[in-house]
């Protein structure tokens, strides 16, 4: 009988988000007339942007007629839309860019994932604490880890972001290969300064370590002071690789697009006391079990880069954001110390009692859905994190229950 990779018997038994959906669906199944409001998974709820939904009809109407009819498409993306992105998410705030170093994808979650397959298995990985799970998952699966215990998995080096160090931790005390980073943070809402980043980039050039940004939240800063993009920072460009979403920015969940960024620039060990670039390396992956985007999302991704689409995504973040804010000030109100929901989606609330005990009675007692801190890691023990994404009744009746529920 054929052996399974053993390294997935070390994962816990389930994703986080699945586990939650088991408990809320539970919860429904008890309470068939009292539905949930979900503030837990970051999934959008507002339409398309009139401009998204024009590039996939022109886009259906080009694939009905056979002079315009498009096959496979380049496994990095069509040129149109890797141009719009190097002017409007990089040329225009100074990070020097090409093109060709833009590998458009159907998901910031597939690439983060697929990413470290690039690295040799004894290499040394950073996450932050708490963290999105993906990063750790995939490189548990790898074998990158030893065994799960008390909360972390042996191997990994963990980076705690904790209200001590404002939810950014200092770059790792030791040597390490490889370092996750996410900011906007997804759980903690924490933004980083130009200041704070450039300390990861310093300490990633000294180290010969390489840096997976992870910037899918980057559209809802909105302090211009905060960078947006890892590649803003000098030296970047030859020790860092970003990963972007349409997802929250434009609300492609259901749609699926995203890009990473390679520079061509960031070169790695080849094992036998050379280098090879990075980039040749992604590509060779991506050519090999990629097809790209299809073209009808690429269309419409596009179009979000138009006057008419970028004033579009404007107005969606703002709208989350102000979502963000009555989360924020209504956890405030009821005594609850509160991180993000500024420049961020996210609100890490310190529950100040255990996270899956806080998330079970805001579901059972107020009907609200939110995603236990704990989830993401043991620094995130004693919090929750609410998602501004939902419709904005949703989000004030969600409040209302809340403060009732807790009063
Ligand atoms: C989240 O809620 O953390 C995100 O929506 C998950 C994701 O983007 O995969």
């Amino acid at each position: 009988m054929i052996t399974c990779n053993g390294n997935f018997a070390k994962l816990r038994a389930s994703y986080l988000f699945s586990e939650i959906a088991a408990r809320v669906s539970s919860f429904e199944s008890g309470n068939p007339d009292r539905p949930p409001i979900k503030l837990g998974i970051g999934d959008v709820t507002r339409p398309l942007t009139d401009a998204a939904v024009q590039g996939l009809h022109a886009a259906a109407d080009e694939m009905a007629r056979a002079e315009t009819f498009r096959g496979y498409g380049p496994e990095q993306g069509y040129r149109f839309l890797r141009e719009a992105i190097v002017r409007r998410d990089f040329a225009s705030r100074g990070a020097a860019i090409d093109p060709d170093e833009v590998f458009v994808s159907d998901g910031a979650k597939c690439d983060t994932g697929n990413f470290q397959e690039l690295f040799a298995v004894d290499t040394v990985v950073a996450v932050p604490d708490p963290v999105y799970p993906v990063y750790v998952d995939t490189n548990v699966m790898a074998g990158r880890t030893g065994t799960w215990s008390n909360g972390r998995y042996d191997g990994l080096h963990y980076m705690a972001a904790t209200p001590e160090n404002g939810f950014v931790p200092p770059p790792p005390d030791q040597p390490v290969d490889l370092l996750y980073l996410c900011f906007p943070n997804n759980p903690t809402g924490a933004t980083a300064t130009a200041e704070q980043l450039q300390a990861y980039v310093d300490y990633a050039r000294d180290a010969g370590a390489l840096i997976l940004f992870d910037a899918a939240y980057a559209e809802f800063i909105r302090d211009d002071s905060i960078p947006r993009s890892i590649f803003e920072l000098p030296g970047a460009e030859r020790c860092a690789v970003e990963f972007r979403s349409f997802s929250k920015t434009a609300g492609f969940t259901g749609l699926r697009c995203a890009y990473t960024v390679v520079p061509r620039a960031v070169a790695v060990a080849d094992g036998s006391g050379g280098t090879v670039p990075l980039w040749d390396l992604w590509m060779r992956r991506q050519a090999t079990k990629f097809n790209g985007a299809s073209y009808p999302i690429q269309r419409a991704a596009a179009e979000m880069y138009g006057e008419r689409g970028s004033a579009e995504i404007r107005e969606l973040s703002d709208y989350y954001l102000a979502n963000a804010t009555i989360i924020r000030s209504a956890m405030e109100k009821l005594g609850f110390p509160c991180t993000g929901g500024i420049n961020s989606p996210y609100v890490w609330i310190d529950g100040g009692r255990p996270s899956w005990d806080f998330f079970d009675d805001l579901l059972n007692r107020a009907g609200v859905v939110v995603t236990p801190g704990a989830g993401f890691g043991p620094a995130g023990e004693g919090f929750i994190r609410i998602s501004a994404f939902n419709d904005r009744d949703r989000v004030e009746e969600a409040m209302d229950r809340i403060s009732t529920s807790l009063a």
